[in-house]
């Protein structure tokens, strides 16, 4: 399949999980890919090995590193943004610089990183987020700042796609439930309790989550924008 021939794109956090899952999938499918990462580099250069793409040490928490990143990347027909870091706890004890960490990673980075996308992104151009089934749905406690920023990428899609949509170009979040990565292996400590939430009761895989972004970041997508992907099982519903 050749569905990103002449195509070029970056994935913002790519070295491992549902990011390394992309950067495979639009390299296999002809994309030209760059991929940041921040602390693995191993797995990073092995992946660039693996896929042809090249990788670009860059901290999605560091704006002026974002947005120098995507300037030298581009101009790029695709930017799929899942760097993001997951830090849940009791709210009145968690500590307020990881809180602040986390916002600029899963929210200040794409916000920026999507701006400056935007810049020199061409006609067809096509931005794709990862936020969580928690911007819809937070069924237990302890995850309220990590819903805040998922949910804050609805807002921002639905703004960017009016921004954006008169040039051909568009702005989609997936939202994935529970997938088996580092960040939320299937074999973790919560993984029934999120179970009993789901109309299908298991861990997606990262390749599932970049079936149906490569798709959102396809051609054929082209009538789809300020749209909101549950991949999820059903934990939202
Ligand atoms: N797994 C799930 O159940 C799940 C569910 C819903 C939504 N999500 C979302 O999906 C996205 C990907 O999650 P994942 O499960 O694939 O997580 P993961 O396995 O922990 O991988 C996180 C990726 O983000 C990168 N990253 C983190 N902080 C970064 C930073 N400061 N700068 C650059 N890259 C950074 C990591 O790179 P380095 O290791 O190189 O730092 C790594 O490649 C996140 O936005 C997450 O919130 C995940």
């Amino acid at each position: 399949m050749t569905r990103f021939t002449n195509k070029k794109a970056l994935v913002i956090g790519g070295s491992r999980g549902i990011g390394a899952a992309v950067v495979r999938r639009l390299a296999e499918e002809g994309a030209s890919v760059t991929f940041t990462y921040a602390g693995s580099k191993d797995a990073a250069e092995a992946l660039a090995t693996e896929t042809g793409a090249t990788a670009v040490r860059s901290d999605a928490a560091d704006r002026d590193a974002v947005i120098a990143t995507v300037r030298e990347a581009g101009p790029l027909d695709v930017l799929v943004v899942s760097a993001g870091v997951l830090v849940i706890g009791d709210a009145l004890e968690l500590d307020p610089d990881a809180i602040d960490r986390m916002i600029d990673v899963n929210v200040r980075a794409p916000y920026f990183a999507s701006v400056e996308a935007a810049r020199t992104m061409p006609e067809g151009g096509r931005i794709v987020v990862i936020g969580s089934t928690n911007g819809d749905r937070m069924p237990f406690a302890g995850g309220a700042a990590y819903a805040l920023t998922k949910s804050a990428m609805q807002g921002m899609a639905r703004g960017l796609a009016r921004d954006l949509g008169p040039r051909g170009i568009t702005v989609n979040v997936v939202q994935p439930g529970p997938v088996d990565t580092d960040m939320n292996p299937a074999n973790g400590p919560m993984a029934d309790g999120m179970h009993s939430f789901m109309a299908i009761a298991r861990h997606g895989q990262p390749d599932e989550v970049a079936s149906l972004v490569a798709w959102l970041a396809s051609a054929e997508a082209g009538f789809v924008t300020a749209g909101l992907y549950a991949i999820d099982g059903g934990f939202a519903a």
